[in-house]
């Protein structure tokens, strides 16, 4: 039997695990290894791995076991449960200050990733086209390609504070008739945040040609400088926006797989659709352990953000101390950091050449960007209290000696 036959085309088809793909995060893994073969008593700093390395606030770990041990507790809950949806509502009214309608107007998801897949469901058709960010995270984009959508990439440049170009989307807009635009701010991998005003021109295009912006939200907890906006503050933007937020990041919940999908009760409905045929729902208990996370810790993500803030000011000192020009970014975990054109001497042709360099001559773990110029990507979401690295200032120590600064 030729097994090569039962592979779907968007996968590759009879060529399906045939091509040997090398993925990025395969070559750093392997960059790593070759430094620890190398170097086996020289610890890595790894600011590659992009998701909190603390454990969820107690509070939460212990909602989360005490309603696990509750019979009723144990049921599909399809799409969702009031007190998840109500405390979503009130973080909403917190974050943005805006009502919503918990019951029509909210919808949970097992996290942010799965809302992103399921969304393009709901709402591609095959020939439609897709605006998305770039770089950025892939998912969106590559089930709305295997739903037969044409994906444009909308680069992030430094010189337009990391949002698209107003010009070059405006003339995307007119040429390619959108049928959705995926955002994601604040931004992984560039650390931005969007404005109020870009907010504002974007709904406006939408409503005026009628797309759908989708705006994955999975960091509005960590807003490190400045605050939190969002397109469903300008006036109409509920009409053409879907917001995904997620419990991942500013409550290190990132294991449980929470979050939810805000926007009007027509887009949530049709969200809600898809969602209902494809997964069940996540388990009550940790519904529940997120209300208490919405409801009870936001002192934890002033301990988060004032943490990555220390840190990413750090490490950009160091870095310049080095002769690599970086910037403190306004929001996420990342610090991203243009491939310098020389370095003692040396070139990169590209961003992986970077990371592979700080690799194996720093032991530091980056993650490398190359879809609009070259950039490596820095988290500080980096392990201390560790053996090697006891305290954040022994990695910063070890850090600035490797560097030599
Ligand atoms: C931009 C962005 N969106 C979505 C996600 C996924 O978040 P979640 O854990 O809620 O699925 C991530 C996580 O890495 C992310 O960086």
């Amino acid at each position: 039997m030729d097994i090569q036959k039962f592979f779907a085309q968007r996968i590759g088809g009879t060529e399906f695990g045939k091509v040997q793909q090398t993925f990025k995060f395969t070559l750093i893994e392997n960059a790593k290894r070759a430094f620890m073969a190398e170097h086996p008593d020289l610890p890595v700093i790894d600011m590659g791995v992009g998701e909190p390395e603390e454990l969820a606030p107690e509070r939460i770990r212990q909602v989360l076991a005490e309603q696990s041990a509750i019979k009723a507790n144990r049921i599909y809950p399809c799409n969702g449960t009031q007190p998840f949806r109500d405390a979503a509502a009130r973080y909403l009214k917190r974050l943005i200050g805006e009502d919503f309608n918990p019951s029509t107007e909210i919808m949970h998801c097992i996290g942010a990733k799965a809302a992103l897949a399921q969304i393009p469901l709901a709402f591609v058709n095959p020939g439609d086209v897709v605006l998305a960010t770039a770089p950025g995270y892939p998912t969106l984009p590559k089930v709305a390609r295997w739903l037969g959508a044409e994906v444009i990439d909308l680069p992030l440049l430094a010189e337009n504070s990391y949002l698209p170009s107003l010009s070059e989307l405006d003339a995307l807009i007119q040429s390619k008739k959108p049928k959705l635009l995926l955002l994601n701010y604040p931004n992984n991998p560039t650390g931005a945040l969007a404005t109020p005003l870009f907010y504002k021109q974007v709904v406006e295009w939408a409503q005026q040609y009628q797309f759908l912006i989708v705006q994955d939200a999975a960091y509005s907890d960590l807003v490190l400088d400045g605050k939190y906006c969002s397109p469903l503050q300008i006036p109409g933007g509920r009409d053409v926006c879907l917001e995904i937020y997620s419990l991942s990041k500013g409550y290190n919940m990132q294991g449980y797989r929470l979050g939810f999908v805000v926007g009007s009760a027509a887009l949530v409905k049709a969200f809600g659709l898809v969602k209902d045929n494809t997964d069940n729902g996540q388990f009550i208990p940790i519904q529940l352990a997120g209300v208490s996370a919405l409801d009870e810790c936001a002192g934890y993500l002033d301990y988060n953000r004032s943490k990555y803030a220390r840190r990413m000011q750090r490490v950009v000192e160091i870095l310049a101390k080095a002769g690599i020009v970086s910037r403190t970014s306004a929001g996420t975990f990342f610090l991203y950091i243009p491939v310098p054109s020389n370095f003692g001497g040396r070139n990169f042709p590209n961003a992986q050449a970077f990371s592979d360099f700080l690799m194996a001559q720093f032991g530091l773990v980056s993650v490398p960007w190359d879809e609009a110029g070259p950039h490596v990507r820095l988290s500080m979401t980096f392990e201390v209290g560790t053996t090697e690295f006891p305290t954040e200032e022994s990695v910063f120590r070890t850090l600035a000696q490797r560097m030599q600064v």
